[in-house]
């Protein structure tokens, strides 16, 4: 496979020490992806001082297919996985896994709901039942991704950061997460996909058989829970390492959580600003989103350089309405499909194939998709779109009505949902290497920027 060859920082980061752990961070299309797959080849390449068996993980399947076939050729002691997939292998290999026994998110949402009306109860008129189940799967997700050892710890937490809770609810919130605890024993769950790496660092922390891994490469990190990233530090040998490859900008799912609170052990962070992936004129638009005031700040966010390479401006395509959003998005798709490769991003996997209906005679393809990937149109979502990139990006429905949507809205208030909309709206606008197109109907995107000069502006 030919990877591109390291310059600058990147060369530094492939070469980090093999012991201990490591932070590099960059913007979009900065080589942190290339970078981490070269790492993880490199510390299982026998022969390399301190090589020993090596994971390469990462948080969603898409970018795991895609880091696995960068990774063909590697040694053999190279493994590529999804956190999902390490956690319950390891737990397997500890016999604790049996039959379905970790609960999936439509039942989780059932269990929480019920857990929600049950300690409702027990406090009529409270303002925290106002809520929207969203919401409290959020919270839950927060307390079981940091892994607070008990109610004290969470309760103290909470008084230093910027809390969104009440005072007066936050003790409610954790009986609402021990009911649902309660609620999942007796439907016969012993996990979600939240807390199994609470019981991995348990089982790691009894464990005095060899480490199977000497070293673990992450990249995406920032989609890791702080308990997941302890959980992988925990499963490597004190000669072995970790190396955390993210980018905060695209941290998509839930609260925002620090490498910081993962306790890693690291002197230096490495950083990434030269972008290789996009256009000046798409990365200007990148750069602009990240800077608005809603996208919000945090010292772990990389300022990126902008990049040398030309191209067109990104389309903006103001639509009459819906329906003509889908025909913009399948004309274009199929003329830029001729070319090169071509992503059509959707909210969810039905909004995607939605918008590829009539491009059946092009084979669309869906996820998972490959670093040489022929032309050709590939439906993908925000989530799983996360770290792929592609000749074009078509992401329709920018317009006031859908981004940031109504669901984000009523779960999270306004701020919020424009944060985190923002963030998935970044992850795919930064996927394009040379066309990007966004469409809208109705308002002006309330997420895009309305200086002059960024869009072509068009109407079909
Ligand atoms: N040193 C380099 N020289 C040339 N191209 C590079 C270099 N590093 C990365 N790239 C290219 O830049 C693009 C983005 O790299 P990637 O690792 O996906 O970035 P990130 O994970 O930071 O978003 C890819 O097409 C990659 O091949
Ligand atoms: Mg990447």
């Amino acid at each position: 496979m030919n990877l591109p060859r390291p310059v600058g920082h990147q060369k530094k980061a492939l070469y980090l020490p093999s012991s201990g752990h490591q932070v590099v961070l960059g913007s979009a299309g900065t080589g942190k992806t290339v970078m981490a797959a070269l790492r993880a080849q490199y510390l299982s390449t026998p022969g390399i001082e301190g090589h020993g068996r090596t994971l390469l993980v990462t948080s969603t399947k898409a970018l795991s297919g895609y880091l696995q076939h960068m990774s063909r050729g590697a040694p053999e002691g190279l493994d590529v996985r999804t956190y999902g997939h390490f956690a319950r292998g390891y737990l397997n290999s500890r016999g604790l896994m049996r039959g379905r026994n970790i609960v999936d998110s439509r039942a989780r949402r059932e269990l929480v709901g019920q857990a929600i009306r049950a300690v409702a109860d027990h406090y009529p008129g409270h303002s925290l039942f106002g809520r929207k189940v969203e919401w409290f799967e959020d919270e839950l997700s927060w307390i079981t991704g940091m892994g607070f050892q008990g109610e004290d710890a969470y309760l103290e937490t909470e008084r230093r950061r910027r809390s969104r809770i009440p005072e007066n609810s936050r003790s409610i919130v954790w009986e609402i997460l021990e009911h649902y605890h309660d609620l999942r024993d007796e439907k016969g769950y012993d996990f979600d996909w939240d807390d199994i790496a609470i019981t991995v660092r348990k089982e790691l922390a009894g464990d005095d058989q060899p480490r199977f891994y000497r070293h673990v490469v992450i990249d995406e990190g920032q989609d890791l829970s702080p308990e997941e990233i302890r959980s992988l530090a925990d499963a490597v040998p004190p000669d072995g390492s970790v190396s955390f490859f993210g980018d905060y900008a695209q941290q998509i799912y839930g609260q925002a959580m620090s490498w910081k609170s993962c306790g890693l052990a690291v002197r230096k962070v490495e950083r990434f600003q030269d972008n290789f992936r996009n256009t000046k004129a798409i990365a200007k638009v990148a750069i602009e989103l990240s800077s608005q005031p809603f996208f919000g700040d945090s010292e772990d966010l990389v300022e990126p350089i902008a990049p040398k390479v030309d191209g067109a401006k990104p389309t903006l395509v103001e639509c009459q309405d819906e329906q003509e959003e889908m025909e913009i998005v399948r004309q274009t798709a199929r003329r830029l499909s001729a070319e090169g490769t071509v992503a059509v991003v959707g909210r969810t996997w039905e909004e995607a194939e939605r918008l590829c209906r009539g491009l059946e005679s092009l084979h669309v393809k869906k996820n998972p998709y490959s670093w040489d990937a022929p032309p050709g149109v590939y439906r993908s979502t925000y989530y799983s779109v996360k770290g792929l990139e592609f000749d074009s990006v078509i992401v329709p429905f920018c317009g006031a009505a859908h981004m940031p949507s109504e669901e984000a809205l009523d779960a999270f208030g306004e701020e919020d949902a424009m944060a985190r909309e923002a963030k998935l709206l970044y992850v795919a606008i930064t996927r394009a290497k040379s066309d990007l197109v966004l469409t809208y109907s109705g308002k002006y995107p309330p997420l895009l920027s309305s200086s002059p000069g960024l869009f072509t502006e068009v109407r079909p």
